[in-house]
């Protein structure tokens, strides 16, 4: 049996999920003619309390088109230094959209908004780069699966307010943060001008992200997609694994979370650290605990020298958790 914990996309579409997917209705999506993906976009935006959707290949598709609207060529995107935009999308931003990066550093992904406030510079004039978006991702992927403080979320939307800067959120796992706080997913995406959410993490679809805004913002969105190469033609087969998700797996969620905590915690890390379904572990030789786990068929993310990523979702199950267990206890030592 192998127990695949590196990631929450690694799951794969259920025989259910299937059969929806094979019984969608489709049409040409580029002429705006399927109506899976129109009523997945439209599902989404409402889910989002935004007044459009646009559904995308990938997280990292929605993200770069949430900055490249609200960052011009030569302006910056502040972030946090572990954020997803930053240090997993290759660059994208700089090569595709001109925008330049600064960061603060963050603990467990954790907003500040002192941090926030201390590095913005808005209309920096003709010497220093202007900043002109913030990004916030929710949950925090490499913070290990951490919800943002709701009123560190409202003090930085203030902040960007006072400054006239545009808000993006990479909301890749926001369903998690919907779960494990309780809070509706529109009141997780009000105050944003961009919202990216994904379909293919914890949801268990095989591919898809919605980004949602304004419909003004997506119809040029719609633009820039197409330009990127990434217009897509008869994907209702793909919009519908996401509907069938969004009806089935969100919910279960708390399952994975129950999980997560139940590894943290028999792993020696401390349960409250893992608010949803990711559990970091600081390790000696991180590298070696993955390969000694891996020769037992319990695969995870060594990230960084002392950085070891579990991560839980719809195919690792209870027993699968158990054996992770013993097969890990073994392997840190
Ligand atoms: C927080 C976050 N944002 C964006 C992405 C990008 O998603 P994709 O792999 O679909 O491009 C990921 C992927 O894991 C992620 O964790």
């Amino acid at each position: 049996m192998i127990v695949d914990l590196r990631s929450d996309t690694v799951s794969r579409p259920t025989p259910e999920m299937r059969a929806a997917m094979a019984a969608a209705e489709v049409g040409d999506d580029v002429y705006g003619e399927d109506p899976t993906v129109a009523a997945l976009e439209e599902r989404v935006a409402g889910l989002l309390g935004h007044e459009a959707g646009l559904f995308v290949p990938s997280g990292s598709l929605g993200n770069q088109l949430g900055v490249r609207l609200l960052v011009s060529p030569g302006q910056e995107l502040v972030c946090d230094s572990l954020a997803h935009v930053a240090r997993a999308e290759l660059g994208a931003a700089a090569v595709f959209a001109g925008v330049t990066f600064r960061t603060w550093p963050a603990t467990r992904g954790r907003l500040d908004v002192d941090a926030v406030r201390g590095l913005i510079a808005p209309d920096a004039g003709p010497y220093l780069v202007s900043t002109a978006a913030i990004e916030v991702e929710n949950t925090h992927n490499f913070g290990g699966g951490t919800v943002q403080p709701a009123e560190q979320v409202a003090a930085v939307q203030q902040l960007a307010r006072e400054h006239g800067l545009g808000l993006h959120l990479d909301g890749a796992r926001l369903w998690n943060a919907h779960v494990a706080s309780g809070a509706s997913l529109a009141d997780l995406a009000a105050g944003f001008d961009t919202v990216s959410v994904c379909l293919s993490k914890g949801l268990g679809a095989p591919v898809g992200s919605v980004l949602v805004s304004t419909a003004d913002r997506i119809a040029q969105a719609r633009v820039w997609r197409k330009r990127y190469g990434a217009g897509m033609r008869q994907v209702g087969i793909l919009a519908a694994a996401g509907l069938y998700a969004l009806d089935h797996h969100v919910a279960r969620l708390a399952d994975d979370h129950e999980r997560a905590r139940r590894l943290a915690k028999a792993l020696g890390a401390d349960p409250a650290t893992v608010d949803t379904n990711i559990v970091v572990l600081d390790v000696p030789d991180a590298a070696g605990v993955a390969v000694r786990a891996a020769d037992q068929g319990v695969l995870v993310s060594a990230l960084g020298p002392r950085f070891l990523r579990l991560v839980t979702h719809l195919d690792v199950d209870d027993d699968g958790i158990e054996r992770a267990i013993t097969v890990l206890r073994g392997a840190i030592g």
